[in-house]
């Protein structure tokens, strides 16, 4: 049996000239071995066994409309049974083509034109042009950095939940892009909140299968029945086993009314389900990818570790704990940089190619974001090349 051991993950992998964004053209200035820590895809190969449900896939040589069947469901609900305690209803479940499809419906369902949307910044930038361009208000409450640590700012939410037009709180558990996992205290207040001024929930747990012991994922809909019937959850196999290049995701929405609502929404979009080679990768990745999935967050351990010493507490580049996802969310702001000569350092300096922290929305000023799910001796490099830079060597 293959072992996923740092042996499986260390073996360097050629990207260039595959299609892949990652390794496309990179910002102007980049130098020509720029190394691209930037969107949330891995440098590791899926697990075998994706692959190989490819190829039997493509060996039927007929590529018709494909039905997600119970089979896969019931691997799913074991899948979030075993690792969230949480056995969603197979018919709670949406079969969509990405998270970002699934908000989009979801925010379109839940909402009229002008009412309000709230989420918390920095975050996943997607999420406000989604609101924009659906022609929904955008309403932020901040993020506090206490310590290291982000936080809510509890009385900040409800004073905009308790706005007439705010009618939905689009949630990012675990939090992309500062790596908090959230608690369940801090989930049931926020549900609490929500509750209290009838707003529903949508939360993104698309990061909810890469979270780093001690750390668990609490899928928000498992807190109670009361927040399960508030909210809409857009989950997702294309973080865990590094397959986004093939569209499949779910949405979960155990209240009748809201699914019924978002599936017509889905409709009225045209939106389609899934693909022959998305329903095989899928079903092979919960089925057999659990023992990969294990190696993977041992190593992405290892590589926090090395960002942990390398940019410590109190230096100029200071790591924040990245308690889920892969993606490091580096302090900055020791280095006195405005965000344009911080983006020169690190791309043209450095030769580091990472998203800039103000591409997060409010509160992203002075940081930046890096994928760390690569081969270490890439990392190793990335974080020699940034250390120089900064002067930190
Ligand atoms: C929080 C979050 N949601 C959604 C997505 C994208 O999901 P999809 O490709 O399924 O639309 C990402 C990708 O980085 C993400 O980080």
């Amino acid at each position: 049996m293959e072992r996923f051991d740092s042996t499986f993950f260390d073996a360097p992998q050629d990207r260039r000239g595959t299609g892949s964004i990652k390794y496309g053209t990179p910002p102007a200035g980049a130098p020509a071995d720029v190394i691209p820590l930037w969107v949330a895809d891995m440098d590791f190969p899926s697990p075998p066994p994706v692959a190989q449900a490819l190829r039997r896939a493509a060996d039927q040589r007929i590529f018709g409309y494909t039905a997600v069947d119970n089979g896969y469901w019931e691997t799913l609900r074991a899948w979030y049974s075993r690792r969230m305690g949480w056995a969603p209803e197979a018919d709670w479940l949406l079969p969509i083509p990405g998270v970002l499809a699934g908000v989009s419906a979801a925010v379109r369902a839940l909402t009229a034109p002008g009412e309000a949307v709230l989420l918390c910044q920095p975050v996943y930038y997607p999420f406000a042009r989604i609101i924009t361009g659906c022609g929904r208000t955008l309403r932020v409450s901040p993020l506090h950095l206490e310590g290291v640590r982000y936080v809510f700012d509890f009385d900040d939410i409800e004073k905009q939940l308790s706005r007439e037009d705010c009618k939905v709180f689009l949630l990012c558990s675990p939090h992309n892009p500062v790596a908090r996992v959230w608690t369940r205290e801090e989930l049931e207040k926020l549900a609490e909140l929500c509750l209290r001024h009838g707003v529903t929930l949508l939360s993104d747990e698309i990061h909810a299968d890469l979270v780093h012991a001690p750390h668990r994922h609490v899928p928000l809909s498992s807190l109670s029945p009361e927040a399960a019937a508030r909210s809409v959850t857009a989950m997702a196999p294309t973080k865990t086993f590094n397959m986004a290049g093939l569209p499949c995701a779910h949405l979960i929405v155990p209240d009748p009314d809201l699914r019924r609502r978002i599936s017509a929404m889905c409709w009225a979009s045209g939106q389609g389900g899934w693909g022959v080679a998305s329903l095989a990768a899928a079903r092979a990745a919960y089925g057999q990818g659990e023992a990969w999935l294990e190696g993977l967050l041992a190593y992405l351990r290892d590589n926090r570790e090395l960002l942990y010493r390398s940019f410590p507490a109190g230096a100029p580049i200071a790591c924040l704990p990245v308690e889920g996802t892969y993606l490091a969310w580096l302090d900055c702001r020791g280095l006195g940089l405005d965000d344009e000569a911080l983006h020169d350092l690190f791309l043209k300096k450095a030769g580091v190619w990472l998203d800039d922290g103000t591409m997060f929305g409010a509160g992203g000023e002075g940081f930046m974001r890096l994928n760390f799910a690569c081969q270490r001796a890439t990392l190793a490099e990335a974080v020699r090349r940034i250390r120089t830079a900064a002067g930190m060597a």
